[in-house]
């Protein structure tokens, strides 16, 4: 796709080569680059092409109302920003430009863990809530600092990231050579982490190295506890894709899923999140809400979502693409382009209400969403 010769971006695709132009190459890899192959990232739009809608008529869609609550709080739309760290490489405001551009739609923003900006620093410029996301870091004591300091800073949940105990393999990042700017740091781990921050050497992954000597593998749902234990904060769990998981995370009480592959830089060949979603929710009954990232690129694609079950949608590299583009303002556009997409499709789609928006909208229903089960319990598929 490319991008519009008049005037502002017509689609948030459109974002994605007026960023890579304003970027050094070896960045734009390390925000493009899935894990392996990249089949995962493929696969999570591949997902979103595949599946397609039956429109109802007849329907007053005179008024579409996107407006919704997410954990509890109220949102223009069905949308908030994943947590992504570094927010400094796409533009020099950093967070604090994203919570912004997040906060004029009233939508979330989760403040990612190597964010490039102080936690207190971005809460300050916040007007919509802003989330915390973690990873388990070995140093525990260091972990509970940085919650508390969330806490303190007005935060409004945490969200555990739990694909990740060790970094995909980015082959991009090792074939560009991609490693961070030496003025740009994680402050809120300062002193802890900056000693690996900006080593690199030719040929490997700076960023992986740093992030294996500080994720502890040895995460598990004993493990959830001990975080119930230190903060008052809703809990999401960010990175499930398994039913089973799924299920056992809501008996366990956790506030919120994100349905996440982690926009395909974890494991190559994970499910693509549109396929795991109705699964997910299923699974789930209505426990806690169900939440998804991964290839959101348009307001239909957030309408099939919504459909087969999600809460919410949470959105990756476009807004990154929106702030190299043109900052806060690019970012703003990026989200307000993906809510009115959304309003756009409810109207033709015939839902005047995220609530009318359900899985018998799809073809074929969330089986279009989901293969059926491959073990058939017909005699014949017994044979
Ligand atoms: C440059 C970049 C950095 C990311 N950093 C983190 C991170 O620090 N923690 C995390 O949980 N997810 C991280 N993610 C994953 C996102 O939260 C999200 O799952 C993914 O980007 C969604 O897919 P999309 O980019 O296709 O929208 C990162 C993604 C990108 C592109």
């Amino acid at each position: 796709m490319t991008a519009t010769t008049v005037g502002r971006p017509l689609t948030i695709e459109e974002y994605a080569p007026l960023a890579r132009a304003r970027l050094p190459e070896a960045t734009w890899h390390y925000f493009e680059g899935g894990a392996g192959t990249e089949s995962t990232v493929e696969a999570n739009r591949a997902a979103f092409r595949r599946v397609r809608i039956r429109p109802r008529v007849l329907s007053d869609v005179s008024h579409c109302d996107t407006s919704t609550t997410i954990l509890g709080e109220p949102a223009s739309a069905p949308l908030g920003v994943a947590p992504m760290a570094y927010h400094e490489l796409a533009c020099e405001e950093g967070e604090v430009a994203t919570v912004r551009a997040a906060g004029e739609l009233r939508v979330p923003t989760v403040v990612g863990i190597f964010a490039s900006r102080s936690f207190e620093r971005i809460a300050e410029h916040a007007t919509g809530p802003v989330w915390l996301q973690l990873y388990w870091l070995h140093r525990r004591g260091v972990l509970e600092r940085v919650v508390r300091r969330a806490e303190d800073a007005g935060f409004r949940a945490l969200v555990l990231t739990v694909d990740t105990p060790r970094l995909g393999r980015r082959l991009r990042e090792a074939r560009h050579g991609f490693h961070l700017p030496p003025h740009i740091t994680a402050p809120n781990l300062d002193g802890e982490v900056t000693g690996f921050l900006h080593e690199h050497e030719d040929g490997s992954s700076a960023l992986s190295r740093h992030a294996d000597a500080f994720i502890d593998p040895s995460l598990n749902w004993s493990d959830l506890d001990w975080l119930r234990s230190r903060t008052r904060l809703p809990i999401v769990l960010k990175g499930v894709l398994s039913a089973a998981d799924a299920a056992r995370a809501a008996d366990l009480g956790v506030d919120a899923l994100i349905v996440s592959n982690h926009g395909g830089r974890q494991l190559d060949g994970a499910s693509a999140t549109l396929d795991a979603l109705p699964d997910v929710v299923r699974a789930v009954a209505g426990r806690c809400p169900v939440f998804l990232d991964g290839g959101v690129r348009g307001g239909t694609d957030v309408l099939k979502a919504l459909a087969a079950g999600a809460r919410a949608v949470f959105v990756g590299r476009p807004v990154l693409w929106g702030l190299a583009a043109a900052g806060e303002a690019g970012a703003r556009d990026v989200l307000t382009l993906l809510r009115d997409e959304l309003e756009d499709a409810m109207a033709l789609a015939g839902c005047p209400s995220l609530d009318s928006l359900t899985p018998d909208l799809l073809d074929r229903g969330a089986a279009a969403v989901a293969p059926a089960a491959s073990y058939d319990e017909s005699p014949e598929g017994r044979r």
